[in-house]
């Protein structure tokens, strides 16, 4: 059977070529282009590579226009209803959602390696008292590497797997004493007894001691419905295909570095406002409209083609339709209501945003949706945590996807990334 090509005629030589068309399981097939230079002696150009499939994978599918996300075949809502952050990091990892017992496993492993080197904490110490915690956690996920000089050389699936549950146990916790860092508060190592989520929530919340706010009414221990709450948002952050900082990671892993250091570029890359950064622009954009009654003003500087303001958590490069996260991450803010302290001022705020824009032309021809971090905010901000926190919040969920897709590119022979350009200098 013939292959199915794609034909380009260059119209200056009248030469005609030939590209091959690869088919994906689901989405759109792609031209192979790999021998498109040699052939014809040009680059094709992507500026923002809108068009470009950079890598094979099978961790992620996103249908853009359904508003459809799965990871490894499973829908997210099915994940964010009924499986918790750690089985989902166990599905992406390892392929399939875990059994009890390697649910067990998996957990027990994860808090046992929760501690970091106490040099470690000593760098973090190191900073400035009003360091941003993202620069603290990408500086100090870049020093783990040091710690673990041997995962450079990981060939076994094994020590791959260590690797993988090592940083994903470990971003926690240097997640709360940057934290507790920048509030100048001591830190709070990880307590065994306590599930992922729930150890993370108690890092940032104990006092010294390991003893929990008390008030006139008791003590105030953590309650269930917040780390389901939380535990929803790290699942729904988990992985994203390949996005600025997942294309970060896959292009320092090519050049043979350290993973640790390449997870620290992700944190680097996420970190922007365009990207991760959006969650905490979100709600200090919320505080600066201050009230329903400003919102058409805000919304008309959104669409001032000469105005840079743009409307925070806002439109995706993906999704043309709602993202799925945010549907998910709305019906939690539904479900909480009653049960937390959800701050009622920047809802209506919020309320009022999505829906003007929701009927505005400029948003709708553009295909602007709310997404995720649209809101995040509003529920991180009922869990108490502060605003510098909420993009270390969405590195946590996220660097199981990242470790998933550098692990998945390094198991194939793999080129160096290096685009080509096109030249306009002298
Ligand atoms: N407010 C106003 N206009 C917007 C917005 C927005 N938030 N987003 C896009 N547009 C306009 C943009 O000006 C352009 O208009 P025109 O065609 O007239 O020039 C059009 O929509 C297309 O925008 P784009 O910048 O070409 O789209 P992109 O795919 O390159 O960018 C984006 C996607 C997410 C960077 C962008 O929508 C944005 O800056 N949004 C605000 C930041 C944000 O919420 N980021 C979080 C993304 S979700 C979390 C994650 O996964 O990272």
């Amino acid at each position: 059977m013939s292959k199915d090509t794609v034909t380009m005629i260059n119209n200056r030589t009248e030469e005609k070529f030939e590209f091959d068309i690869l088919d994906a399981t689901r989405g759109p097939s792609v031209v192979d282009i790999s021998k498109f230079y040699k052939e014809t002696g040009m680059f094709t150009f992507d500026e923002g590579y809108t068009s470009t499939a950079s890598c094979r994978s099978k961790v992620t599918y996103i249908d853009g226009q359904q508003g459809e996300l799965r990871y490894r075949g499973i829908p997210i809502e099915e994940l964010a209803e009924n499986h918790n952050y750690l089985e989902t990091c166990f599905l992406l990892l390892r392929g399939k959602l875990p059994s009890a017992d390697e649910l067990l496993d998996f957990d027990y492993e994860i808090r046992h390696r929760s501690f970091i080197d106490e040099n470690l904490k000593q760098l973090i110490d190191s900073f400035p008292d009003n360091a941003h915690p993202m620069s603290i956690l990408s500086s100090g996920v870049s020093a783990l590497s040091s710690f673990y000089y041997e995962h450079l050389k990981n060939n076994d699936e094994e020590a791959k797997q260590e690797m993988a549950s090592r940083i994903i146990a470990k971003i926690p916790t240097v997640a709360a004493f940057a934290y507790r860092k920048s509030l100048g508060i001591p830190i709070i190592y990880p307590d065994i007894e306590r599930s992922f989520t729930e150890n993370f929530l108690y890092m940032l919340r104990a006092y010294p001691g390991g003893k929990m706010k008390r008030t006139l009414n008791g003590v105030e221990e953590i309650k269930e419905i917040e780390i389901k709450a939380l535990d929803t948002i790290f699942t729904l952050h988990a992985d994203h295909e390949q996005n600025a900082s997942t294309t970060t990671v896959r292009t320092v892993a090519s050049t043979g570095a350290h993973p640790y250091v390449a997870i620290s570029a992700g944190i680097s890359a996420l970190w922007g406002r365009a990207h991760g950064g959006a969650n905490e622009s979100v709600i200090s954009q919320l505080d600066m409209i201050g009230d329903v009654k400003n919102v058409d003003k805000y919304i008309a500087k959104a669409k001032d083609p000469n105005d840079p303001f743009r409307l925070m958590g806002f439109g995706h490069r993906v999704y043309k339709n709602f993202d799925p996260r945010a549907k998910a991450l709305k019906k939690l803010q539904d479900q909480l209501k009653n049960e937390l302290d959800l701050d009622s001022h920047l809802m209506e705020i919020a309320h009022k945003i999505e829906e003007v824009a929701l009927q505005d032309e400029y948003f709708v021809s553009r295909n602007l949706y709310p997404n995720i971090d649209f809101y995040s905010g509003v529920i991180l901000t009922a869990l108490k945590i502060n605003r510098p926190m909420f993009t270390p919040i969405f590195v946590i969920g996220r660097t199981v996807g990242w470790i998933t897709q550098l692990m998945e590119f390094r198991r194939t022979p793999y080129k160096i990334t290096r685009p080509r350009q096109l030249y306009l200098g002298k």
